[in-house]
């Protein structure tokens, strides 16, 4: 597949629906709280992307060839589970971590992004893994600009990950968006520096790395979307969606509550 090349009212539309996305987050971080379970979590983003946004929760029957249709309108994913955790009735307690990923379609256009979020004072270990892989997303967002390649970004994300001595999952990757949920080009958060497809102005992709504790082996859970670790470290994932622009990179889920704005690394 060819990766389209956003025009400036489509590239519109994805700021629009890129900030819903984010402030759907903001929305939901006073309630992550010991005693509350995900699936209330699920239910209050559900009602504020109907209600308040009027906003479709992409997720919900979310169905790609060879999955069954995803059963809730976000994904929580706690502790050692990586990724496409399906809330439930399961209550979070003190010490836990918890991604949060929201995608949401407002006048056919997708935002996806996902934040960490402690539930109470987290463990040194646990600090560390989050805002490891939090950094790990931003030296990858500062590879991109017209010229560089997605190598660029999956090495800069790896090279560091690894030198914090953190494991970066390779089954699951960041994504081209925009009328699709998930379209070209794959966006590998691994690589080798100037190979793959070169970035021009107007691709919109997300990078979204998830980082484990331990090894990077993953596992699938019977319900058939959960992701975790095989040996049952942490695990955590932080993810934006981002715009080339002529000279570098607009993060399109951004919103009051993103934390950290302008974050420079480099
Ligand atoms: N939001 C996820 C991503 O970042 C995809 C979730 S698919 C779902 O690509 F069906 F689990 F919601
Ligand atoms: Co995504
Ligand atoms: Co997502």
């Amino acid at each position: 597949m060819t990766i389209s090349i956003k025009s400036s009212s489509e590239i519109q539309s994805m700021r629009v629906a890129g900030l819903l996305a984010s402030e759907v987050l903001d929305f939901i971080t006073p309630y992550v709280k010991p005693g509350v379970t995900t699936d209330f979590l699920n239910s209050l983003c559900h009602n504020y992307m109907v209600d308040s946004q009027g906003t479709v929760p992409a997720p919900l029957n979310y169905c790609p060839p060879g999955y069954k249709p995803f059963p809730k309108s976000i994904c929580t994913s706690v502790n050692h589970q990586i990724c496409h955790g399906i809330p439930s009735e399961k209550t979070l307690k003190s010490g836990d971590i918890i991604n949060i990923d929201v995608t949401v379609i407002k006048d056919g256009f997708h935002g996806d992004t996902s934040r960490m979020f402690f539930v109470g004072p987290p463990s040194i270990a646990a600090r560390r893994l989050v805002e490891t892989t939090y950094d790990a997303l931003w030296h990858g967002i500062n590879e991109v600009e017209p010229g560089k390649t997605l190598g660029d970004i999956g090495h800069a994300i790896q090279k560091f990950t690894e030198s914090n001595g953190f494991s970066i999952v390779k089954e699951f990757c960041g994504h081209g968006i925009g009328k699709n949920f998930h379209e070209a080009p794959q966006v590998l958060h691994y690589g080798t520096p100037s190979t793959g497809e070169i970035l021009l102005p107007g691709m919109t992709f997300t990078i979204e790395p998830m980082v484990n504790a331990g090894k990077a082996n993953v596992r699938e859970l019977s319900d058939g979307w959960t992701i975790v670790t095989k040996d049952k470290s942490l695990s955590a994932q932080w993810e934006h969606t981002i715009l080339v622009t002529e000279n570098g990179y607009e993060i399109l889920t951004v919103s009051a509550g993103s934390p950290d704005l302008h974050k420079n690394i480099k």
